[in-house]
């Protein structure tokens, strides 16, 4: 039967999704009565609602809808950044109950010991747009070398260093911090192992590796490694601001 809604869903659906809950838990609690529509109890586990217009309740207290979820994680190092893995934890397995929903996925990827800023979403064309090379949205890496850095390296980052197997980088930026063992790159692409291809490609190695921003958004130091929390709408808008040309 066509709905009278254009945006409709199912009330037990909506209710899986936004609560994380399972289709059957999401019945049991229309069941019980404690699930208002607009004020009135909804009674019928397929009564369509408009997620956009419509109040919903569950026990009393309204639910805030959210088409989808845009989470930020400090990854440590161990954890792999697919959605599943035979032998290691996956970054999906640390994201904590009350932000979980099917479809979660990591927009691109950090090496298993790489830390920092990985950006988990169910949001597929912001994550296709954020990973998509012709929008350059630019990620900054903390870098720890096993040599120190050389100046040399500035120029040569910027004019785009060429990896083995002959991959040419785009212009990248590096500021050498006050211990020259470590710096701050910025690319706008995401090849495999890029920084540590990068690292040897001007005769040094790369000992430790965080992410610390992406586009316009910094990593939350406040996030211990393996924790993250849900990204403010601010945080994802700026996601986009900062490209390198
Ligand atoms: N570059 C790397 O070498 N590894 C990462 O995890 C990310 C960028």
């Amino acid at each position: 039967m066509a709905s009278k809604y254009t945006n409709s869903e199912r009330l037990d659906k909506y209710l899986s999704t936004q609560l994380n809950i399972s289709r059957s838990d999401a019945k049991e609690f229309i069941k019980k009565r404690l699930v208002t529509v607009n004020g009135e109890v909804g009674k019928l586990y397929d009564m369509k609602i408009d997620p956009e217009t419509d109040r919903i309740a569950a026990e009393g207290k309204e639910i805030v809808y959210r088409k989808h979820i845009y989470i930020m994680m400090n990854k440590p190092q161990g954890v792999v950044c697919s959605t599943r893995d035979g032998q290691s934890k996956t970054v999906l397995e640390l994201v904590p109950p009350e932000l979980r929903r099917d479809g979660l996925f990591p927009a691109g990827r950090l090496d298993k010991d790489t830390e920092g800023f990985v950006f988990i979403t169910d949001d597929g064309v912001l994550a296709h747009n954020i990973l998509s090379p012709k929008r350059h949205v630019s990620k900054v890496y903390h870098v720890r070398f096993e040599e120190e850095a050389s100046e040399s390296y500035i120029p040569a980052f910027e004019k785009g260093l060429e990896l083995d197997g002959g991959d040419v980088c785009k212009p990248a930026q590096i500021e050498i911090l006050e211990d020259k063992h470590e710096a701050l790159v910025t690319i706008s692409e995401g090849m495999y192992h890029q920084i540590k291809r990068m690292a040897e490609a001007v005769g040094n190695k790369v000992t430790y590796l965080k992410r610390i921003r992406i586009g316009g958004v910094d990593l939350d130091e406040s996030l211990a490694l393996g924790e993250c929390r849900e990204m403010l709408h601010k945080e994802i808008q700026n996601i986009y601001t900062s490209f390198m040309e």
